[in-house]
């Protein structure tokens, strides 16, 4: 058997889509005229399949910062921290994260994905147990398998199934850490923190919880569904991302335990690989900065969820639970959603297509998120090319 032989399903996967006139992996954008609009073959595409809640990927202050900090300080950092040092600003960054959080620790990584890595392969080793939601993100499945502690899966934001988990486990639960998102990125919909808490605190476990999708969206002062729910002094371990809400890239862990300290010695996608680079770091601290001093960035965003989400739903469409500013429409099945998909982009306007296995409960959804850059005409607009489905 050749090394190549295991594509086969992958090449057929590509011919299928092929076949059905649909490439959503080779979609590209051969300009941008906005955070929220593209051309697309010539064609104003509006962009509903971003994350870019805050629409700061623009922002005239977070592009200065990004210019200055290339002038000043260059492309990129060519190694990292550990055996290259740290520049200024990574510490900087790492110091307003841990006042934003009201936390005593907070760590950068190059990526979102590298963060949970990171944190998960510190933090758990083959004695370990993990109680992980059936609907992590493949980022949460890979670091907790890369760690080689035992893992259980427990059914997509159930209490009564986690308890179930945490019961069999004996005297080590106590030892175990649960990892579940705030927001879930499919859905839209918000793990129930506040009784997560609870539970974890009757079996004396930890709980890791991933904002990538709830920074700046959830929360008073944007903090995400931890602070939402009153429980942020109470998750042990905060991980999210850079690259969707603050329209650059990277990712960070904050904690109250000190132990988050030693990680900079033990976690390998921390220590090998080249650090974030000035630019990024620089737009990085910018759309923070302007994250918690601009409320109305998380107003208008929720006010565009509102719009598109009651808007389709008086259309008809099977959307997820809750009003939010990830609004999934369920498409009777796969075909469906590979020729409403083509539709929507023939139409101009690009949306995430969602396909199984990578689906809550093996569904199709065409998966649209909104932004707090998207003008009400715009949210109608897309609205009128469902309509026309
Ligand atoms: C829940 C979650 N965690 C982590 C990541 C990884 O973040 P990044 O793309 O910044 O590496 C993502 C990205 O989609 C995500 O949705």
């Amino acid at each position: 058997m050749s090394l190549f032989e295991k594509f086969a399903a992958a090449k057929q996967l590509r011919a299928g889509l092929a076949s059905a006139g649909v490439d959503p992996t080779g979609v590209v954008f051969d300009t941008l005229n906005s955070a929220t609009e593209g051309v697309v073959k010539g064609r104003r595409t509006i962009l509903a399949g971003t994350n870019n809640y805050l629409g700061l990927t623009f922002n005239r202050e977070c592009i200065a910062a990004g210019v200055a900090a290339l002038e000043s300080q260059g492309t990129g950092t060519t190694g990292s921290r550990m055996a290259n040092g740290s520049y200024a600003a990574h510490g900087a960054l790492e110091a307003e994260l841990a006042d934003f959080f009201q936390c005593p620790h907070a760590m950068v990584f190059s990526t979102g994905y590298a963060a949970n890595l990171g944190v998960l392969t510190a933090l758990l080793g083959r004695d370990d147990a993990v109680l992980l939601d059936s609907d992590a993100h493949a980022s949460l499945y890979d670091g907790c398998y890369m760690s080689g502690a035992d893992i259980f899966r427990f059914r997509h934001n159930d209490l009564q199934s986690l308890e179930r988990r945490l019961v069999r486990l004996k005297d080590r639960a106590s030892r175990c850490l649960i990892v579940v998102e705030g927001m879930y990125s499919v859905l839209g919909d918000c793990a129930p923190l506040a009784e997560f808490v609870t539970l974890k605190e009757r079996f004396g476990a930890s709980l890791l919880v991933d904002e990538a999708h709830s920074l700046g969206v959830y929360g008073e002062r944007g903090r995400g569904v931890a602070e939402a729910q009153g429980v942020l002094d109470k998750v042990d371990f905060i991980v999210g991302t850079f690259s969707k809400s603050l329209g650059a890239m990277g990712g960070f862990c904050t904690s109250r335990h000190d132990v988050l300290g030693l990680f900079r010695y033990v976690s390998r996608p921390f220590m090998f690989t080249a650090s974030p680079s000035p630019a990024v770091v620089a737009t990085t601290r910018e759309a923070l900065r302007q994250l918690r001093s601009r409320p109305e960035l998380k107003e208008s965003l929720w006010s565009n969820a509102r719009q598109l989400y009651n808007g389709l739903k008086d259309l008809g469409f099977e959307l997820g639970p809750e009003v939010s500013p990830v609004v999934a429409v369920r498409c009777k099945d796969r075909e469906s959603a590979l020729a409403n998909w083509n539709q929507l982009l023939k139409d101009g306007v690009y949306v995430n297509m969602m396909l199984p296995p990578a689906t809550p409960g093996g569904a199709s959804f065409l998966r649209c998120s909104v932004s707090a850059a998207h003008t009400p005409e715009q949210i109608k607009a897309i609205i009128s090319v469902f309509k026309d489905l």
